[in-house]
């Protein structure tokens, strides 16, 4: 499974503090993590996201989003 083959957000709670690497190449085998797999797929790679405060980020999980990697809800449209 892809992370734009959910077809919906994904919803990850952070700490503040935390350091995500969030897939970016849409290859991950571990949704929607980044697992290094963008090294087989030149050209997109993780995207760094601190976390400023402890929160629950919604992620796109349909890859339509304007706002990479974070959701904007067009997977609604
Ligand atoms: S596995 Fe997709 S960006 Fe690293």
């Amino acid at each position: 499974m892809s992370i734009y083959d959910k077809g919906e957000p994904w919803a990850v709670e952070v700490k503040a503090g935390d350091t995500l690497w969030v897939c970016g190449c849409g290859h991950t085998k571990n949704p929607p993590m980044c697992d290094g797999s963008h090294k087989d797929h030149p050209g997109t790679g993780p995207y760094e996201i601190k976390a400023e405060k402890d929160d629950t980020l919604w992620l796109c999980g349909c890859g339509k989003s304007g706002n990479l990697p974070y959701c904007d809800g067009s997977h609604n449209r």
